[in-house]
């Protein structure tokens, strides 16, 4: 079993990531073993805890105690939130009760959220169960839901005390989310170094695939990486924010769509990456061959590169000419958590493994920007 410490500047929130294949086969007892507690709080994915046979939401069995998460980003709000904590108080859990969280990106915030908030606070581990929640949302401890006025408006940060990965089971994730959580691998990579994105360019086709040890290789990587970022900057008010890379341009895409499913994050994160290698390009700060290099690995891996490959299964495909010059796409991205009174921040590429957060772009620049690169057309 490979084990990555995430040593903080506070001892007290420091824990370890476990990864092994099949660990989370029996993941109560792999808790249980590792963290005592008189009472466990599984809050697991409604659709994992369908097919798995996980008892009911509600049900009590000796220590355990389960809630069923509603996944989707349009269940991530704060009525769900709410009824989880009534539910999770019904129990009688106490202060010793350790909160489980099962799934994937939407479960792990939410039920990161409520073991942050209630009771003023519980043990949290974290089992992620999709590649986008392994390689990055599991770990480092930023938990939260969606508000009217947008993305993970309401959260906080509260590190898990343990996570547990297993990449078997990745082999029942339907390929689109498979391939959300490569983008953010890919993502990693640009802001790492060009020897991990040169790994995962000469291995795209393992990649792409699912290679058992090509992908356990580049979760353990993803999650050493994060870790770094997360022990220099634990509260995200410096250089944990280059993680964002591709993810303001990404979250206007996602908003526009009106996170109804046809856009998946990682697929938005790709096509921001794209477009902030692009706008790196335009502004002489990235060499023309760099942002070409990143868009095509995207390519090749089947990820979209360009806005007007987004949503393009709905019956009635966004017309992404009006949405991004309309009212609503200046106030998702004045409403971006990255957004100063002085304009924009974005994490700007200068190369590959050398990513920077550059500050004061106005709103309406970015926007045209993106609106002249609809169909990408470099
Ligand atoms: N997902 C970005 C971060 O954890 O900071």
């Amino acid at each position: 079993m490979l084990t990555i410490d995430v040593d903080l500047k506070r001892p007290s929130h420091s824990y370890s990531i476990l990864l092994e294949s099949g660990l989370c086969a029996d993941w109560r007892a792999q808790v249980e073993s590792r963290l005592a507690s008189s009472s466990y709080l599984a809050l697991v994915d409604a659709n994992l805890a369908e097919a798995h046979d996980i008892p009911s939401h509600g049900c009590m069995e000796e220590k355990w105690r389960y809630l069923w998460v509603q996944p989707g980003e349009e269940n991530k709000h704060l009525e769900q939130y709410a009824a989880l904590c009534e539910d999770a108080l019904h129990f009688g859990i106490t202060r010793d009760t350790v909160l489980v969280a099962v799934g994937g990106g939407v479960t792990g915030d939410i039920a990161g959220f409520v073991a942050s908030t209630l009771l003023r606070g519980l043990r949290l581990v974290q089992i992620p169960t999709t590649l986008l929640a392994q390689v990055d949302s599991s770990v480092g401890g930023k938990n939260g839901v969606n508000a009217e006025a947008g993305k993970n408006m309401v959260g906080t940060i509260h590190q898990p005390s343990l996570v547990l990965i297993d990449p078997a089971v990745l082999d029942s994730l339907p390929r689109r989310e498979y391939l959300a959580g490569v983008a953010e691998i890919v993502k990693t990579a640009v802001l790492d170094s060009a020897e991990f994105f040169s790994e995962l360019q000469k291995g795209s086709a393992k990649l792409s695939s699912g290679d058992h040890e090509f992908i356990a290789d580049a979760i353990a990587r993803c999650c050493r990486i994060k870790s770094g970022f997360v022990k220099d900057d634990e509260r995200d008010t410096g250089r944990r924010q280059l993680l964002n890379l591709g993810h303001t341009f990404g979250h206007v895409l996602e908003s526009l769509a009106g996170y109804d499913g046809s856009v998946v994050h990682g697929e938005a994160v790709a096509v921001g990456m794209v477009l902030a290698c692009r706008f790196s390009v335009a502004r002489s700060t990235m060499k023309q061959s760099e942002a070409d290099a990143v868009e095509t690995l995207l390519a090749t891996l089947g990820l979209p590169t360009c806005i007007s490959q987004l949503g393009a299964d709905r019956s009635e495909p966004i017309e992404w000419s009006a949405a991004l010059s309309s009212d609503d796409a200046v106030a998702v991205i004045a409403a971006d958590k990255k957004a100063e009174s002085s304009g924009v921040n974005l994490v700007l590429p200068h190369a590959i493994g050398d990513c920077r957060l550059e500050k004061g772009f106005p709103p309406a620049d970015i926007l045209r920007f993106m609106h002249d690169h609809i169909n990408g057309g470099w």
